[in-house]
Formats: C-alpha cells, sequence, structure tokens
C-alpha cells in the first residue's frame, strides 16, 4: 500500500469516528434536552407553606376549612400540598388584612428603585449561577417579584429552571457574540439597562 493510500484510510477512519461521535453527543443532547423539555415545581407541604407564608400551619388549616383561599390538592394521606401559584395565592389574600402593607407581598413600593443582585467570583465552576438560581427561586417564593435573565451561551440557568437550553443558547450566544464585537446600537442599550446581570 502506498503512503497516499493509507493515509487516506487513515482519513477515512477519522472521518467515520468523528461523524459517529457528533451522532451519539446529538442523539444523548436530544435525549437529556427534548425541545419540549420543562421541569415542573414540586408542591409544598402545609408545614413548608406556613414557613414560607411566615403564618401559622393551623392557620392555614383553618383558612382551607372555611374555604378561603385556593384549594390545594389533597394528599393520599389526606394532607394538604401547595403550589407556588397556590403560595401567591395565600399572600395576595393574606395581605389584604395585614398589619401593614407588605407583610405578605413584599417587594418595591411606589418610588422604590429596581433591586440588582450579582453574584460574582473570578473563578470559573465556583457555583454562581447555582448561586443565582437558588437565591432568584427563593426570593420568588417569599413573595418579590423576580427576573432572570440568562445570558451566559451555557444556559445553565434557564436549564436549572427547567426549560430546554437550545433556542435560548442560541439567542444568548447572539447577544453575547453582538456585545462582545461592538457597541450595541442605542436601543439595545437603553433596553438592556434595568436588566444589569443576575447571573454570569
Ligand atoms: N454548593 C454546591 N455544592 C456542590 N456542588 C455545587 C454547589 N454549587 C454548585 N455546584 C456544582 O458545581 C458546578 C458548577 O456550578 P455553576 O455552574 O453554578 O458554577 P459557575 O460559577 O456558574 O460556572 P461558570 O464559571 O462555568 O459559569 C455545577 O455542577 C453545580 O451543580
Ligand atoms: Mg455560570
Amino acid at each position: 500500500m502506498s503512503r497516499d493510500d493509507a493515509n487516506g484510510d487513515l482519513n477515512t477512519v477519522i472521518r467515520e469516528h468523528s461523524e459517529w461521535l457528533a451522532n451519539q453527543l446529538h442523539a444523548q443532547r436530544a435525549s437529556l434536552f427534548p425541545p419540549d423539555a420543562a421541569k415542573t415545581m414540586r408542591r409544598f407541604t402545609s408545614g413548608e407553606a406556613a414557613t414560607l407564608l411566615d403564618v401559622n400551619d393551623s392557620y392555614l388549616r383553618k383558612l382551607h376549612l372555611d374555604g378561603k383561599g385556593p384549594s390545594p390538592e389533597m394528599s393520599s394521606g389526606n394532607r394538604r400540598l401547595y403550589s407556588a401559584q397556590d403560595l401567591q395565592d395565600l399572600r395576595e389574600l393574606l395581605e389584604k388584612t395585614a398589619r401593614k402593607p407588605g407583610d405578605y407581598l413584599p417587594g418595591r413600593r411606589e418610588g422604590d428603585h429596581l433591586q440588582i443582585i450579582g453574584v460574582m467570583n473570578f473563578k470559573g465552576g465556583s457555583g454562581k449561577t447555582t448561586t443565582s438560581a437558588h437565591l432568584a427561586q427563593r426570593l420568588a417564593l417569599k413573595g418579590y417579584r423576580v427576573l432572570a435573565i440568562d445570558l451566559d451561551p451555557q444556559a445553565s440557568m434557564t436549564a436549572l429552571h427547567g426549560s430546554s437550553p437550545n433556542t435560548t443558547c442560541k439567542t444568548a450566544a447572539r447577544f453575547t457574540t453582538r456585545s462582545a464585537t461592538r457597541t450595541p446600537p442605542r436601543s439595545a442599550r437603553s433596553s438592556a439597562r434595568p436588566i444589569s446581570r443576575i447571573s454570569t
């Protein structure tokens, strides 16, 4: 076999292997992140709901028996299970009779500025996104209105929130590419300002 033939064979083998590997990676990604993949948040026990709302469990039980507020799901053991939406509905109900405004529905009042929280660490893979996601979810469960924006092409924040990152990843990549290579147009700059960064 001539040297050229041997090189040709080697190239064919390498190409076959790389195609096989690419197909395997694609199949694995498709099974892990199907386009319609979405997680749903678990329900909260009455004890957890009471802690998050800062009320007694017995008070929540009374509201339920009186037919006030949302109807939680009943487990097989006849335990009340509240969804995140139920918690929000309870907050709105409790706020109506709160001692002072914001006891149950915290957040910005007239004239308050938007609060921006940055999670920083110069080291990669040190838990910045994980911390941001937990912080965003915890604050949302405590009744705050939270906006988490994922501008990272890795899209791990998006995945942590239960959405398939495929489409978002492209959008983020486009955004970061544009912002990295040239100054964004004035319209994009002004619309980006209030967002700032909640995750990196
Ligand atoms: N407290 C923790 N305990 C154990 N593992 C953690 C903890 N926080 C994050 N991790 C894990 O560490 C890995 C990196 O976390 P994460 O993606 O949040 O880091 P990052 O700082 O955002 O990374 P990058 O610099 O790539 O954006 C993930 O696999 C995550 O599950
Ligand atoms: Mg990150």
